[in-house]
């Protein structure tokens, strides 16, 4: 059998309509935009309306991403959605979505925290590398809000809702995945967690009245964890690679903290401009975030065909996950019973459809 390789043939990504401004949440909880911003980056947040659901979210980012690809329900072999706040324990949420897609394969859910999208990305290249699938849906999805003590401030600032999605196909033609490093320090466990419910903490009275359903987070000591690994485990997956930070198009770190990501580009000697950031507009969207980023740099032309990407995730577990990840410049199988779109890069080099 030929080696096979993933193409990414189509991304999308979905935030809800409300931005919540942090002067909104000055009138929630002592705060202030100056605190958010200076300790974070971020001013502002989409939250979840009443309509919205990780489920719903998930397929409207699922479906954006397959639209563009040019691939039909029937196309899809598998699913990967990725996320930490599904409709319910119970099912996994990933069945929902393959539902509301139409979609007629596996379906599986990744909770691996904000690192999660990483991971569903790797673990969909692995199926394509033996042949098992040919064309996979991976989409990170998050919200988060619900989750969220809103008298807490130490966390209720920092994260939002929303969702991105990719479509990976198999394709003879070198492209995907050049390395990954996928990492997990489970003695950190309660640095980020929600208790209850689960099976260590079944739902009582008590334990609602005392809001053990809420995420808490040890900002601390995530932060000093995500420092120390985002700059280890970039160096170590572009070691792998063969590579250096020059060899590299564009920087996708997960979204938690701009000042996380800047000690990063500062540690590393990373050049700004090819550093990705949004987390200004969208918080912490946790296993939505680097989805989301890279769906918008792709549309927006800053992630062009043929370009080498990294991707850099942390987050609960505590976990990260990194890789080095080839876009095509190629699409050498179309789909298996849709008709391929032409590729089109307009003038001002946002790119549409397939890249081939
Ligand atoms: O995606 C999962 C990964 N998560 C992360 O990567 C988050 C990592 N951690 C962080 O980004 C930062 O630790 C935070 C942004 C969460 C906090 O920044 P910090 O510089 O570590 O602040 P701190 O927790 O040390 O708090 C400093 C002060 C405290 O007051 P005292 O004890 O010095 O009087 C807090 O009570 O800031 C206070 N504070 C606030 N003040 C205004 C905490 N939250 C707020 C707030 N507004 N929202």
């Amino acid at each position: 059998m030929p080696r096979l390789y993933s193409n990414l043939i189509g991304w999308g990504h979905y935030a809800p309509e409300n931005i919540v401004t942090n002067d909104d949440l000055t009138k929630i909880v002592d705060t202030s935009d100056e605190w958010i911003q200076s300790r974070s980056g971020i001013k502002q947040r989409h939250i979840a309306g009443e309509n919205d659901f990780t489920s719903t979210m998930s397929t409207e980012a699922a479906r954006r991403a397959m639209k563009q690809a040019g691939v039909e329900p029937e196309d899809v072999d598998f699913l990967i959605v990725a996320t930490s706040s599904p409709d319910y324990i119970t099912p996994p949420v990933s069945s929902q979505v393959q539902d509301q897609l139409g979609l007629k394969c596996g379906a599986m859910t990744a909770m691996v925290g904000c690192t999660g999208f990483v991971y569903a990305l790797v673990t969909a290249d692995q199926f394509i590398q033996t042949g098992a699938y040919r064309t996979i849906v991976v989409v990170g999805a998050e919200l988060i809000s619900r989750n969220l003590d809103w008298e807490d401030r130490t966390t209720c600032v920092l994260f939002g809702d929303g969702a991105g999605a990719v479509v990976v196909q198999a394709t003879e033609t070198p492209c995907g995945l050049r390395a990954f490093e996928l990492g997990s320090e489970g003695a950190g466990y309660e640095a980020i967690i929600a208790y209850c419910p689960g099976t260590a903490e079944p739902v009582t009275h008590e334990r609602i009245d005392a809001r053990r359903q809420y995420l808490r987070m040890n900002g601390r000591a995530v932060f000093k964890f995500a420092t120390r690994t985002m700059g280890e485990s970039l160096q170590r997956v572009m070691d792998k690679a063969g590579m250096t930070p020059d060899d590299i198009d564009l920087f996708i770190p997960h979204q938690a903290n701009a000042r996380i990501i800047e000690y990063a580009v500062k540690k590393m000697n990373l050049p700004p401009e090819k550093v990705v950031m949004n987390v200004d507009r969208y918080g912490n969207t946790s296993a939505a975030s680097i989805p989301i980023a890279l769906s918008e740099a792709l549309s927006e032309g800053r992630a062009k065909p043929g370009d080498t990407l990294a991707l850099i995730g942390f987050g609960a577990g505590l976990t990260w996950a990194s890789t080095i990840f080839d876009l095509g410049t190629t699409l050498t199988e179309t789909p298996k019973r849709a008709e391929p779109k032409a590729t089109v890069i307009s003038g001002d080099g946002v790119v549409e459809g397939l890249i081939a």
